[in-house]
This record gives structure tokens, sequence and C-alpha cells, in this order.
């Protein structure tokens, strides 16, 4: 599918949950992806660390591209690794559909964010909780994703920190509508309605997900928390 194609299905989608697949059994990826989609997933969060960037290793384009052949839902790849052009054409033969980098890996992204949407795919930008909002700015009407950290990344299951409340309410402030506001870390059901009201329309989600026996009871109760928020929200 095509870039329009895909960023206009998950804006018609939000909320979108999106199952960061890090917590998961590796040993039984495949298993994982059929329950993620019979939980009705419209995207898969894929966590990419390089132990150097990140003080922690997951997978790279070789995972993916196997994980290409298991399904046909959007991959969304949150790039943790540094120096992310140099490795942009293997993302994008393995099968991603969306690219996200951190902007301390790569403090001008211009050129790289337009490469990824030469190639049709979401371009993706994110930043860190110490990093400010004014940093990406510039570079906002280059991406079709804006990634929230609420955790230092590197691990799943941490704690949600209120810093990226603030920042999701000046982005969405900055962006226009058909641009997805993401938020990661942390998010649960006792967090997902605050970043909702402050304007994230796409959650990912690990712990809040793959810690419940029932993947899509969980997506859905999550989905439900932050309509519900977003529609009580205050118009300013
Ligand atoms: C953290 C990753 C997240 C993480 C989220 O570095 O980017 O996607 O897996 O996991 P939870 O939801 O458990 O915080
Ligand atoms: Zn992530």
């Amino acid at each position: 599918m095509s870039r329009t194609a895909i960023l206009r299905n998950l804006v018609h989608d939000a909320p979108v949950i999106a199952p960061s697949v890090l917590k998961v059994d590796y040993g039984n990826l495949h298993r994982e992806v059929q329950l993620l989609e019979r939980a009705g997933a419209s995207v898969l969060h894929l966590d990419v660390m390089d132990a150097h960037f990140v003080p922690n290793l997951s997978y790279g384009p070789m995972v993916i591209e196997s994980l290409r052949k298991l399904t046909e839902l959007p991959f969304d790849a949150h790039l943790m690794i540094s120096d992310p052009g140099r490795y942009l054409d293997d993302y994008l033969s393995a099968g991603c559909d969306a690219i996200t980098i951190h902007i301390e890996a790569v403090p001008e992204p211009q050129s790289l964010l337009r490469d990824i949407r030469k190639a049709d795919r979401l371009a993706g930008i994110v930043l860190n909780p110490d990093t400010p909002v004014e940093r990406i700015r510039p570079y906002l009407d280059l991406c079709d994703l804006v990634l929230v950290m609420s955790v230092n990344p590197g691990f799943g299951g941490q704690k949600f920190m209120p810093i990226a409340l603030e920042k999701l309410k000046q982005l969405r402030s900055w962006l226009p509508a058909e641009t997805l506001l993401s938020v990661d870390g942390g998010i649960g059901a006792g967090t997902i309605a605050s970043a909702a009201a402050a304007g994230a329309n796409y959650f990912v989600a690990g712990s809040a997900i793959f810690d419940q026996p029932d993947y899509g009871a969980a997506i859905r109760h999550l989905a439900d928390l932050a309509r519900t928020a977003a529609a009580e929200k205050p118009r300013e």
C-alpha cells in the first residue's frame, strides 16, 4: 500500500493501539503475529535497538524481513539506532511501512525524512524525554508521524513520564490533523487517557498488551479509554 493510503487508514482508525513487538516470545514470533492479527491490531510497532544508541539489543532488518512474510499488517519501525541513514535501505527492503528516527541520532534529519517519503513510506521523527519539542519543530512538515517518548528508550515495562503530556499538547497545536501523534512508553489503562486528552492519537503499548492473557481485550480496552478521553477533551 502507498504511504498516503496507509496514513489515511491509520488516521481513520484512530485512536490506534500499536502493539510494541519487544516483550514478545521470540521463539514463537509466528504465533505472536497471528495472535496480534486476531486481536484486531491494525499496525505493528517494531522496536529496533542496537546496543549503542540505547543500552539494549533487539533485532534488525533480517528478522523484520522474516516477519514481513507472516502478515500484511503495516510495520512501524522505531529505529533506536545510531546513524540510521546508513541502514535505511536495509529497513526499506525489509518491508517497513513507516520508519521513525530519533532526533538525538540524526540532528539534521531533513534529507533522511525526505528519503523515507521518496520511498513511499511514512516518515517519522521521535524525541526522548530530555529533548525539548523545539528541536523537532523545523522538521514537522516532513513528518507523517511524530513520536513522543514517555520513557527513556531501551526497555519495555518502564513507568510513564508525565513530561510527555506537555510535549504532546504543544505538538498537537503545531501539527496538521493528518499527522499522527504517537506516544511510547508506560502506556496502559492508567495513563492512556491523559495522553489522549493531550492530543495523542497513536499509542504504542507493550506490557499493557503482552502481560495480559487476551491481547484483543487489552487492545479494545485501551482504545475505548483513549476514545472516551479524546471525546471529553475540552476545546482550547
Ligand atoms: C521502549 C520502546 C517501547 C516499549 C514500550 O524503548 O520503544 O516501544 O517496548 O513498552 P511498554 O509499553 O511496556 O512501556
Ligand atoms: Zn518503541
